[in-house]
């Protein structure tokens, strides 16, 4: 589904990104691991057009995606969640996950302004459908909430939703377990491994929470100091000597 050849990214002296290939495929959840520094969400931003990678190339479906701009990158099937949660904190939730579904519904700001029609049938088609999402993610309740009081862990359930909501076929998700409490982790897997086993979507997931990472990914790649390391299942990973080395066996670290 995703195919990264090759890919270099240099900012400025720093090689971010240094000869990576990996690929995702349909249907599965693939972590990134390594870290801090590692490269991990300068590969997204480059997977999703924020950056342009300085050597190599992205594929989305067998189509190169390294030239397109962002918005047609997600138009194609690709949405991300942010490390740092972006939500309209002003916003209710439901309307947040509405702007996802904007394009799809074309309500645009003009016949907004016009309080035209279609927009009000659109705006109606819309609500239902955020709804329907915010209930496969169990936070229907707070749907009239805005998203701005929402506590941290509801909030990046929220992002999820919001991405859902462009109905992408391949899901990138940045570090969507940081700051969660035990019971939301256990919460996520299951989120996640459900839209991997019931809407079928792929997803590729940076994370230094093991909990997630080793319970729900069918492979995971690790990166150290922008380089690949290895790519393997989960026990090939977690027994691999270079990848103890270079970021399991670190004493105290996130690992
Ligand atoms: N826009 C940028 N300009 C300059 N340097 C950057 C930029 N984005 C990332 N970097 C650098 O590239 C390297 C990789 O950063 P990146 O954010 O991809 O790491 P990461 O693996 O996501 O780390 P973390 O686990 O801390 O989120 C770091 O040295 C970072 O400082
Ligand atoms: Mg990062």
């Amino acid at each position: 589904m995703l195919e990264l050849r090759n890919i270099v990214v240099r900012f400025d002296g720093l090689v971010a990104v240094n000869d990576v290939s990996l690929d995702v495929k349909a249907g599965e959840i693939h972590a990134l691991i390594g870290p801090n520094g590692a490269g991990k969400s300068t590969i997204i931003n480059v997977v999703t057009g924020l950056y342009r990678p300085s050597e190599g190339d992205c594929f989305f479906q067998n189509e190169s995606i390294s030239n397109r701009p962002t918005h047609l990158i997600a138009r194609s099937g690709l949405t991300r969640t942010f490390q740092n949660t972006e939500l309209f904190a002003d916003f209710s939730v439901i309307e947040n996950v509405m702007v996802g579904l904007d394009h799809e519904y074309h309500y645009g700001i003009v016949s907004r302004l016009l309080n035209l029609p279609r927009w009000r049938r659109n705006e109606k088609a819309a609500r239902y459908e955020a709804f329907e999402l915010l209930k496969r993610l169990k936070i229907e309740k707070f749907a009239e909430q805005k998203a701005g009081t929402l506590p941290f862990g509801l909030r990046r359930r929220v992002e999820i939703v919001r991405a859902l909501a462009t109905r992408p076929k391949l899901l990138l998700l940045d570090e969507p377990a940081a700051g969660l409490r035990h019971h939301e982790i256990i919460e996520l897997n299951q989120i996640l491994v459900e839209l991997r086993d019931e809407l079928g979507l792929a997803i590729l997931l940076v994370d230094h929470v093991m909990k997630v990472v080793m319970a729900i990914s069918n492979r995971v790649t690790v990166l150290n100091f922008g380089r690949h390391v290895a790519t393997g299942s989960v026990r090939e990973i977690r027994s691999n000597p270079d990848v103890i080395a270079a970021y399991l066996g670190g004493a105290g670290g996130h690992a």
